[in-house]
C-alpha cells in the first residue's frame, strides 16, 4: 500500500505522469466524474485548513467518491486524549484513503505506520506539504511548460513554511533550477534543506533583500510568517511585516515573471498585485484540486 508522506515517496516520472493526469482532468472532466464511485476519502485535520481540506474534498466528490472527516481537533475524540494512531486505527475502518494534517511533525508517518489505508499527509507542522508541493508543480507547468531551467525564489518565513521545504525538496530533482532564499535572518531556510542542495551540488542563494533579487527572478513564492510556530508574540510582531510585495517592488521584475503563493495571504502580497497578470495565486489554487484527483486516483488504483 502507497501512502503520500514525503516528495520524495513519488518518483520524479510519477510526479510527470500526475500532472499529464491532471492536465487531461482539467481539458475532460465529464472523464472522470464516477471514477471513484463508492470510494470514500475521510479528511481528519487537527489544524484549521481552507483550501487544502476544501479541495481534497472537492477532489473526491468531483470523482464520484464521497466524504467524512472532521475539521478541528476540538470536535473528534482528541480532546478526550486519543492519540493520532488510535483515530486513524479507527477511521482506517470507514474510509477507503485519509488525508490528514497535523501539528505535530511526523504525525501523518506515525499514522502511516498502522493505517489499514493510504494516508496522505495534508501538512505536518513545520515540517512538509507534499500536496501543495504536487499543486505548485502542476502551476509550474502551466505557466511554463517544464519544471527545469529557472531562477526561483521563496521569500518570508522559510523556517516555519512547511511548503517551501517540500517544494524545494521536490525541484532540488529536476535540473537547471537556482534557488533564492529572501528572508530575516531569524527565518532562514533550516539547514538540513541547504545541506541537501550542497550535497547534490545545486547554486542557491541567501538574502535579506526582496528588491536585489526581483530582477533575477523567473518565478516569486511569497510566503506567511507562520504566527502559530512562533514560541512569543513580540518575535512574531516584529517579523511579520518584513515583506510586503506591491506593485512599486514589481516595476524592476521580469515582465514573465509567476507570482505564487499557498495562501493564505495575510499581508505579504498586496491586493492591488492580484490584478497584474503575472500574480497566479488563485490559479494555483484551482490546480489544488486537480492534482489531488490526480493524487487520489493514483493511490487507490483507480484509472479513467
Ligand atoms: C499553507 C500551509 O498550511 O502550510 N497553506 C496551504 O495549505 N495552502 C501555507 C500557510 O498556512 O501559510
Amino acid at each position: 500500500m502507497r501512502h503520500l508522506i514525503d516528495i520524495t515517496d513519488l518518483s520524479v516520472e510519477e510526479i510527470d505522469e500526475l500532472i499529464a493526469t491532471a492536465e487531461d482532468i482539467i481539458a475532460n472532466p465529464t472523464k472522470y466524474q464516477d471514477v471513484a464511485a463508492h470510494k470514500q476519502l475521510a479528511t481528519l485535520f487537527f489544524e484549521p485548513s481552507t483550501r487544502t481540506r476544501l479541495s481534497f474534498e472537492s477532489a473526491m466528490l468531483g470523482l464520484g467518491g464521497s466524504v467524512l472527516g472532521f475539521s478541528s481537533a476540538a470536535s473528534s475524540s482528541t480532546s478526550k486524549g486519543e492519540t493520532v494512531t488510535d483515530t486513524v486505527r479507527t477511521v482506517s475502518c470507514y474510509a477507503d484513503i485519509i488525508a490528514m494534517r497535523h501539528p505535530k511533525e511526523g504525525a501523518p508517518f506515525a499514522a502511516s505506520q498502522r493505517s489499514q489505508v493510504p494516508i496522505i499527509n495534508a501538512g505536518d507542522g513545520g515540517h512538509n506539504h507534499p500536496t501543495q508541493t504536487l499543486t505548485d508543480l502542476l502551476t509550474i507547468h502551466r505557466e511554463r511548460g517544464s519544471l527545469s531551467n529557472f531562477t526561483i525564489g521563496f521569500c518570508g518565513d522559510l523556517k516555519f513554511g512547511r511548503t517551501v521545504h517540500s517544494l524545494v525538496n521536490a525541484l532540488s530533482r529536476y535540473t537547471g533550477i537556482h534557488f533564492i532564499f529572501i528572508s530575516p535572518e531569524e527565518l532562514k531556510m533550516p539547514n538540513y534543506i541547504n545541506e541537501s542542495l550542497q550535497k547534490k551540488g545545486l547554486p542557491y542563494e541567501e538574502t535579506e533583500s526582496l528588491e536585489d533579487a526581483m530582477p533575477k527572478l523567473d518565478i516569486l513564492y511569497m510566503t506567511r510568517v507562520q504566527k502559530e510556530r512562533f514560541f512569543n508574540e513580540a518575535d512574531y510582531i516584529r517579523l511579520k511585516d518584513t515583506y510586503v510585495l506591491d506593485p512599486d517592488k514589481l516595476q524592476n521584475a521580469k515582465k514573465d515573471l509567476c507570482i505564487l503563493h499557498p495562501l493564505p495571504r495575510v499581508n505579504e502580497i498586496a491586493v492591488a498585485v492580484d490584478d497584474d497578470p503575472r500574480a497566479r495565486y488563485f490559479e494555483q489554487v484551482r490546480n489544488g484540486k486537480f492534482i489531488r484527483m490526480a493524487l487520489i486516483m493514483k493511490l487507490l488504483g483507480l484509472k479513467a
